[in-house]
């Protein structure tokens, strides 16, 4: 077994998405990894193999990976110093950024290695990484229709079939994805909107106040950087079945998820429940 540790780092991102803090729910807290790595000895059946931290998600710069490396390092040497050699790697985690944004600088993964060698090197252990949202992130796109426009105090609101059920993140973290309107006629007018979805709360948007070539009810928008933490926190709020995944690879394309239909809300429920 491995200990995840809390290495007390705190990343600058979104608070949700951090996990290296004290006090937060994840990890081991150092100051008890040694004496969890003391009971994992002595316990029958288990070998300590290795130590780990992952400290949040969307991280754009290398320095708390640095910095909890060097906690994982001092608590290698910890480990070892109590007796105990049966360490085989170390897990370092993911959390490595995108540029959802064209402003933004994804996470250099020269940077990151750099940062992380002296890990390796000090403890002469390999090390393992969970990168989730670098492989996937931005190869994802929520397409999503228009379903009517209109305006309420002064601001021009699409209505999209596409809804936080969909994508989360927006919401969920006021998160920026941005969003293309594929196929319009070029010199199409500019106009700054909200693109929000037909769910029954305020929260449910997908897009602030953003710039867009004028589109029409029917027009198709995109909606980037919806590869990672899009589909998987999707959900059926509103009773709203979910969306189709489609796998494309040059001119190919292949439907990878069916489209849910009203059926598969219902699916698992009973009218008649048997009571116990
Ligand atoms: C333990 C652990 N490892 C790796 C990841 C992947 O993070 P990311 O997709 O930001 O790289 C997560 C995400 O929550 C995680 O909890």
């Amino acid at each position: 077994v491995g200990i995840r540790v809390n290495p007390d780092v705190t990343a600058t991102t979104h608070p949700y998405t951090q996990t290296g803090g004290k006090g937060m729910k994840f990890g081991v807290p150092l100051d008890e990894a040694v004496a969890v790595a003391r009971g994992i000895r002595d316990t029958p059946g288990l070998v300590l193999a290795g130590v780990g931290m992952h400290i949040g998600s969307q991280i754009g710069s290398p320095d708390p990976y640095a910095a909890g490396a060097a906690k994982l390092a001092t608590l290698v040497g910890e480990i070892r110093a109590a007796g105990i050699d049966t360490l085989a790697g170390i897990d370092v985690g993911g959390g490595l950024g995108i540029a959802y944004t064209s402003a933004e600088q994804a996470l250099d993964p020269f940077a990151f290695a750099r940062a992380l060698v002296p890990l390796h090197q000090r403890t002469g252990l390999p090390l393992l990484i969970e990168p989730g949202r670098f492989f996937v992130g931005n190869a994802g796109v929520l397409l999503t229709r228009v379903l009517y426009r209109k305006t309420s105090g002064g601001r021009t609101i699409l209505v999209a079939d596409a809804a936080m059920s969909d994508l989360l993140r927006p919401s969920l973290y006021r998160a920026h994805h941005p969003v293309w309107a594929p196929g319009h006629a070029p010199g199409t007018p500019e106009e700054v909107v909200d693109l929000v979805g037909p769910v029954c709360e305020s929260g449910d948007f997908l897009a602030l106040d953003r710039t867009l070539p004028r589109v029409e009810p029917g027009a198709v928008l995109a909606v980037g950087g919806a590869g990672a933490y899009g589909f998987t926190m999707s959900s059926q709020y509103n009773s709203r079945p979910r969306a189709a995944e489609v796998l494309t690879d040059g001119g190919r394309w292949a439907v990878t998820r069916t489209r849910e239909t009203v059926d598969d809300l219902m699916r698992g429920e009973t009218a008649d429940p048997v009571w116990r």
